[in-house]
């Protein structure tokens, strides 16, 4: 079995002034779940508790790992699955985005480039505010890629931007003492962009000026919708009515809506907003809103930001976002009907019956799995009648949080020290229902409480507290739910919960795929069974699993991000890793998730120094990856970049949209 080797500049990945931008220091901040749900180990049998037990004594071989020498961590050449003709990409810590063999790559679209003919061409060292709202925005996340003709020459980008760098985007930045327009800039370089691509026949991308691009920023008007819209709970002195927000903050990923719009996750909401300290207000805590200054400071700037002076604005953040891209003038909206939680994502299904499912993970360490049913149903067709239709499916419906039940069937214990095998780490599950319109099924909480404090409802009803679950994607063939659970280095620390059958290691630096059957293959259940596909590092690792296949074959991952498929239902999965495995850089991998090759993943490409690959679009001529915050490395800064991709020389780091392809070839031959 090969290990893993160290780097020669060994480097313990991201460090903490880059996660206070991106996420409001989350790793460094007390778990705001501290509800005493029963732990997963109390629900099920003794024989689970000490099959955890298992796991736990098994991650002295991680430790034991990290420092071995020696070995490519190369996966070796082999066959290859239906769509995945390549041989997979050596684990590399290059300032470059690595693809295989017989490959082009092309960068589509760079933070700051023009997205308007009358827009000015990007100049670091002159950014305004106002020719950033007319530019492609910072650290592009999700990304999709809306054909718009019936031969997809013609695409709509769209694009999150999920957070500012600051200490990246200015020389000299002063973080105490930010200026007003190095704020107004960093409120336009959030959000969204939409800009026309068009396809040539090999696949390359190329934007255009068009009527349908579009920038949202920190500022656009957005539409409060569903059942907990105007509640005295979302009233400002700006919005009486409870019903207008501007803007949308920390958009990670999302999802593409059977009607052809963009669903966006509002993620880490909490750090923008300061004086929490002022409220001492439970709720905020339990999102993680606490203290007094923010990173950024935008609290000086506008009380809005100010939780002293509006204590409700921040209860206008973290919801799902839906955009109509092939409609610029648009207002889009946020979806109180699922939920206020850290979102990472919201992905729609389509019920037998017409009505849809929306599944949506919150990322934070110990916290939850969520799903949606809607009331109403699709309605097919193009026609804007029917668009505006299916933009109120998700208003109207019934909110549910993921129990995880036990064990079933029983698992034996092999006391190798390994993971067990296919179907040992496997149980049962239903969807707990939290509230439907004006009914709330939680004890002691209204219906609008359900909606805006979402956490707390889970909390109550015994949610299973997960390790930091990200995407969820169904697979367009089993209609089998897939979620990557990226991580949870407290789980199993002092006071914290230890593993669970979902989540079998304690320090978990690496992660976990897990695979989720209705019950019947029902999108409308509210019963499950699951297993876990993979689990997550170095193959060199006894505390890894890769479906049971090779793993001397297999390329290493750790955290999974963004998933995705492609026409042949292969997995397709991102990595948020931070240089947890031995320094190394990020990648996009694909694995079979059905046949003989099944948990036989490969590297298909990586990020350069110090980026996080994200919102992975699979086409059949091309394949799209965002390439966030490259260069986020500790130590750097704009006035010591520790990335020069993509414009090389001594230039700045620039989040981007790269496009990979074949020539003369569909994805996967
Ligand atoms: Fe923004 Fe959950 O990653
Ligand atoms: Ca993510
Ligand atoms: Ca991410």
């Amino acid at each position: 079995m090969l290990h893993l080797p160290l780097l020669p500049n060994h480097s313990a990945g991201r460090a903490a002034v880059t996660c206070k931008y991106r996420c409001g220091d989350a790793c460094f901040h007390d778990v705001p779940n501290t509800s005493d749900n029963p732990y997963f180990g109390d629900l099920v049998d003794r024989r689970t508790a000490i099959k955890a037990g298992v796991v736990v004594a098994a991650l002295g071989g991680v430790a034991a790992t990290a420092g071995c020498a020696g070995g490519t961590g190369v996966a070796a050449a082999e066959p290859h699955a239906a769509g995945l003709d390549f041989d997979p990409v050596a684990p590399n810590a290059l300032d470059a985005v690595v693809i295989p063999e017989g490959y082009t790559q092309e960068v589509v679209i760079r933070w700051g480039d023009p997205l308007f003919a009358d827009a000015p061409e990007f100049d670091f060292d002159h950014q305004t505010a106002a020719a950033q709202a007319r530019q492609f925005g910072y650290n592009c996340d999700f990304a999709a890629l809306l054909p718009q003709d019936a031969v997809g020459r013609t695409n709509l980008l769209v694009t999150n931007h999920e957070y500012t760098g600051e200490p990246f985007m200015f020389r000299g930045y002063d973080p105490e003492n930010p200026t007003r327009e190095q704020v107004e800039i960093a409120w336009a370089a959030h959000g969204l962009s939409v800009v026309q691509v068009q396809q040539a026949h090999n696949g390359r991308l190329t934007p255009q000026f068009s009527r349908y691009n579009r920038r949202i920023t920190a500022t656009t008007p957005f539409r409060l919708t569903g059942p907990a819209a105007g509640s005295d709970l979302l009233k400002t002195s700006a919005d009486p009515t409870g019903t207008l927000v501007l803007g949308t903050l920390n958009n990670c990923a999302g999802g593409v809506t059977p009607w052809g719009t963009i669903l966006s996750g509002e993620e880490n909401f909490n750090q923008y907003f300061g004086n929490a300290e002022a409220l001492a207000d439970p709720r905020l805590t339990r999102y993680g809103i606490t203290g007094t200054a923010t990173t950024r400071k935008w609290e000086r700037f506008d009380a809005r930001f100010d939780l002293a002076q509006e204590p409700n604005e921040a209860n206008r953040f973290g919801y799902v976002v839906e955009l109509d891209p092939t409609d610029p003038d648009s207002t889009p909206v946020k979806h109180t009907a699922l939920g206020r939680l850290k979102h990472e994502c919201a992905n729609v299904r389509v019920a037998d019956d017409g009505r849809v499912v929306a599944y949506s993970g919150d990322d934070e360490r110990f916290e939850y799995i969520y799903k949606f049913i809607s009331t109403g149903k699709v309605r097919k067709g193009n026609s804007k009648a029917a668009r505006r239709h299916n933009m109120t499916l998700l208003d109207d419906g019934t909110l549910y949080v993921a129990r995880f039940t036990g064990d079933s069937p029983p698992a034996e214990i092999d006391g190798s020290g390994k993971l067990p095998s296919d179907g040992r780490f496997d149980g049962a599950g239903e969807w707990v229902a939290l509230a439907a319109g004006d009914r709330s099924f939680v004890p002691g909480m209204t219906a609008e409480e359900v909606y805006v404090f979402t956490r707390l409802a889970a909390d109550k009803v015994g949610a299973t507290k997960m390790d930091r679950p990200e995407d969820i994607q169904t697979h367009p063939h089993t209609g089998v739910v897939y979620c990557a659970l990226s991580n949870n280095v407290d789980r199993g620390k002092p006071g914290k919960e230890g593993a669970t059958e979902p989540n079998p290691r304690v320090n978990n630096k690496h992660g976990q795929v897990l695979e989720l059957t209705e019950r019947g293959g029902d999108a409308l259940a509210l019963a499950f069974s699951w297993n876990l596909m993979l689990v997550c590092g170095d193959p060199a690792s006894p505390d890894t699993y890769f479906a049971g296949y090779d793993k001397s074959r297999v390329s290493p991952i750790s955290s999974p991000d963004n998933v995705a498929f492609d026409r042949h239902g292969n997995l397709w999965i991102s990595s948020d890793s931070a240089g947890a495995l031995n320094g190394y850089n990020d990648g996009l991998y694909a694995v079979p998730v059905s046949g003989a090759r099944r948990g036989h993943l490969k590297a298909f490409l990586t990020v350069p120094r110090g980026a996080e690959t994200c919102g992975p679009v699979i086409g059949e001529r091309v394949i799209t990856v965002c390439v966030q915050h490259p260069g986020e490395v500790d130590g750097a800064s704009a006035d010591n970049p520790a990335s020069h991709w993509p414009d090389g020389g001594d230039s700045q780091p620039r989040p981007s949209v790269v496009a990979v392809w074949r020539e003369g070839h569909r994805i996967g031959g």
